[in-house]
Parts: structure tokens; C-alpha cells; sequence
């Protein structure tokens, strides 16, 4: 009998992630590895552990910059994060998001952005938040050639509007119209789209329309990827803790407590020693 289980990718495997093997992915059901990164440290670190995503987002607003939402990082400062975890990134397909505002006053201004977010920090597509009033937007950016990832659900870029991180998607309504955009811009031509903070069984059922990878952060297990901040994952960045957050590690923890010994031995002369100095 044919071994019908999907293989997984081996993280040994050097092949660069595109958005063709994502897509493949999905088809083979085998699930889409995503995380976060910032700068160079993390990024050549994620790549080496094997993610098939690194997304630059602009979650950088909270957890490097220490700002209460998204909404404030500015094109500048996302070409600047972007570009650093560019030098670290060799395999993995690597994602930034168009920060608020960037992409939203019309398509022309929007295409200017995302060319420069590609040509100028060298990501390899783009996110952006929203459903069917950037379908247009999305279609042109793809139509010049520049991959474009969804996002819905929980936007964090639209806290303003909605006033709570609270769970999407509760009523029929708001689960219908996530499923309307996801499907209008997969028409627009969106290679995956991310499902945050919505029920599993509206996730799922989203997931299974979609001929494009659903990639779920908070949106259960029925997606064909799912992502997280690496800074949550990480125990790094502690302000809140959702429940969709595993956390692997508890660095915020361990860093504090080397801070601590190193003040100590700095205070106490024991640092450096005869073998640290020359
Ligand atoms: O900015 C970000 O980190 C994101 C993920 C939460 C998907 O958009």
C-alpha cells in the first residue's frame, strides 16, 4: 500500500522557501512553520532552525520600540528592521508588512511602498492588513510582481476602530464577511493569508475554502500554518500573555538573572579576572 502521510520538509533541507513551496505545502498538508524577527541575530537563527516564514512585522512597534499598538512604526523604521534580517535569511521566504497607513490612501502610493519595502530591505513579499476594500490594492501589487500576504481577523493596525484584542469572529456575521475577504483576496491574487484570533471551527472551515496556505495565530489548529512574535514565544516580551502563545522559553527570565549575576560581579571585582584582560 502507497504511504499516503505527507513528508515533512527536513530542516536539513537548504532549499529557499517561495511562495510555491508554500503553496505546495498546503496541497501536501504539511504545515507552515512562521515566526517574527527583527534584526540579524534572530533572523540567521529562525533560518537555521528550519522556518519556512519569517515575517518582519510590525509588531516591532511593541515589543523592540516598547509602543502600546502597531500603528506608529513608520515605512523608514520597517525598511530598517527588514533590511537587518534580510543580512541573517537565507532559506526561508521572507515577509515584511506594509506598516498602517502606508497602503491604504490609494493603490498608486501603495505600489510605491511595497516596491520599496522589496527593492530597498530586500523582503520578498508583502502583508497587509484588511479584507475587500484592498482587493485593488492587492491586484496591482501582485500584477508588478511582488508577492502579497493577507491579513484578518484580529488587524492590530485597526485597534483604534475596534478598541479590544478581544477574540473576531464571534457572531455569524463577522465570521461571514472573514470568509468573503478571504476569498476576495485570494481572487486578488494573495498567496496566504494570516487568520488571527478567530474561533478554530470559523479558522478551519476558512482554511478548507481557501485553494491558497491559511496561516492561523490564535485561529486554532485547522490552518495550514500557523505563526507567532518570536519575542512571545521566547518569554521575552511578557506586557500580556494570550492564550494562544506557547511559550518555549523563558529568556526574559534567564537574561534578567545573567544582568543581575553580571552587575554583581562587576560591583563585587570578580569581573574580569587575570584570563579575561590582557
Ligand atoms: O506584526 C506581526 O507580528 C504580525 C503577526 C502577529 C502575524 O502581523
Amino acid at each position: 500500500m502507497p504511504n499516503t502521510r505527507p513528508t515533512p520538509t527536513d530542516p536539513a533541507d537548504r532549499r529557499k522557501v517561495t511562495t510555491k513551496s508554500l503553496q505546495r505545502m498546503k496541497e501536501r498538508g504539511e504545515p507552515i512553520a512562521a515566526l517574527t524577527a527583527y534584526d540579524y541575530t534572530m533572523a540567521q537563527l529562525l533560518d537555521r532552525a528550519g522556518i519556512d516564514v519569517i515575517l518582519v512585522g510590525d509588531s516591532v512597534a511593541m515589543v523592540m520600540q516598547g509602543r502600546e499598538t502597531t500603528v506608529a512604526v513608520t515605512l523608514d523604521q520597517m525598511l530598517y528592521h527588514a533590511s537587518l534580517v534580510s543580512a541573517g535569511v537565507e532559506r526561508a521566504l521572507l515577509v515584511g508588512d506594509m506598516p498602517f497607513m502606508t497602503y491604504q490612501i490609494n493603490a498608486d502610493e501603495a505600489l510605491r511602498n511595497a516596491g520599496r519595502m522589496v527593492k530597498e530591505s530586500g523582503v520578498e513579499a508583502v502583508k497587509v492588513e484588511g479584507g475587500g476594500s484592498i482587493c485593488e490594492t492587492v491586484r496591482r501589487i501582485v500584477e508588478v510582481g511582488i508577492p502579497v500576504m493577507g491579513h484578518l481577523g484580529l488587524t492590530p493596525q485597526s485597534i483604534h476602530r475596534f478598541g479590544t484584542y478581544q477574540v473576531r469572529a464571534t457572531s455569524e456575521d463577522e465570521a461571514e464577511q472573514i470568509r468573503r475577504d478571504a476569498l476576495a483576496l485570494q481572487d486578488a491574487g494573495a498567496f496566504a493569508i494570516v487568520l488571527e484570533k478567530i474561533p478554530a471551527s470559523v479558522a478551519q472551515a476558512i482554511a478548507t475554502s481557501l485553494s491558497i496556505p491559511a496561516i492561523g495565530i490564535g485561529a486554532g489548529p485547522g490552518c495550514d500554518g500557523q505563526i507567532l512574535v518570536s519575542h512571545d514565544m521566547l518569554g521575552l516580551y511578557t506586557r500580556f500573555h494570550p492564550r494562544f502563545v506557547r511559550r518555549y522559553a523563558q529568556l526574559g527570565e534567564e537574561m534578567l538573572g545573567a544582568f543581575r549575576r553580571y552587575v554583581g560581579d562587576v560591583k563585587g571585582k570578580s569581573f574580569p579576572t587575570k584570563d579575561e584582560s590582557y
